[in-house]
């Protein structure tokens, strides 16, 4: 997959996995890298997917319809991807946290949803849920940050619920961050992440 990997000061500090919305690229999210974990190794991935020009991560039907047989075939390649990348740049492929937004905070849902060590934790902007009808693995010691809204038209406040309550039944650690806006990445929602994983990870 086309990507950008640099390299952090701190070895140890988790690998960030970032995952940009529809019509983004590997360039999009690397300022949140920035603030979140400014030490941290990023590993910035373009979807393989090309919608009218957009990259995206998996095809769609329709506005908020999944193709979900692309969308399991899609995180799939993206697992193994993050796993052959700790191979070729040296990271332990257990200490990836993901950051994405919409369509990649989709996908990095769907690793969730398939894959139990995948994500030490995920930063997801305005998700939606992956899949329904699947059983999940047992996610218990990961840890999961939502960024909501409550007017987001692509991802309803009840379909956040839904995802949280489907992640809390898989014994993640979940929490939830409302804002009042729409389906955009505000300042506030940012900062609110970036906090959560400082505590997360003790920084
Ligand atoms: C998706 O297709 O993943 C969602 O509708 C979010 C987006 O517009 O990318």
């Amino acid at each position: 997959m086309k990507h950008i990997f640099r390299k952090g000061t701190d070895v140890h500090a988790p690998v960030l996995l970032l995952l940009h919305g529809t019509g983004g690229n590997e360039h999009s999210l690397l300022s949140l890298a920035e603030e979140v974990s400014p030490t941290s190794s990023v590993l910035s991935v373009r979807g393989n997917i090309l919608e009218n020009g957009m990259p995206r991560f998996f095809r769609r039907l329709a506005e908020g319809v999944f193709d979900e047989e692309d969308l399991v075939f899609r995180t799939k390649e993206l697992y193994d991807f993050i796993q052959s990348s700790a191979k070729q740049y040296e990271f332990d492929a257990k200490n990836v946290v993901a950051i994405g937004y919409s369509n990649g905070a989709n996908i990095a849902a769907s690793v969730l949803y398939h894959f139990q060590d995948a994500l030490k934790a995920a930063i997801l902007h305005h998700p939606m849920v992956p899949l329904r009808n699947i059983t999940l693995p047992i996610l218990s010691g990961t840890k999961v940050f939502i960024g909501a809204g409550t007017n987001d038209p692509i991802c309803s406040p009840e379909e956040t619920e839904e995802l949280e309550k489907v992640l809390l039944e898989a014994k993640a650690s979940v929490t939830v961050h409302w804002e009042t806006y729409g389906h955009q990445l505000t300042r506030s929602e940012v900062n609110a992440a970036s906090k959560w994983y400082k505590e997360q990870f003790s920084l």
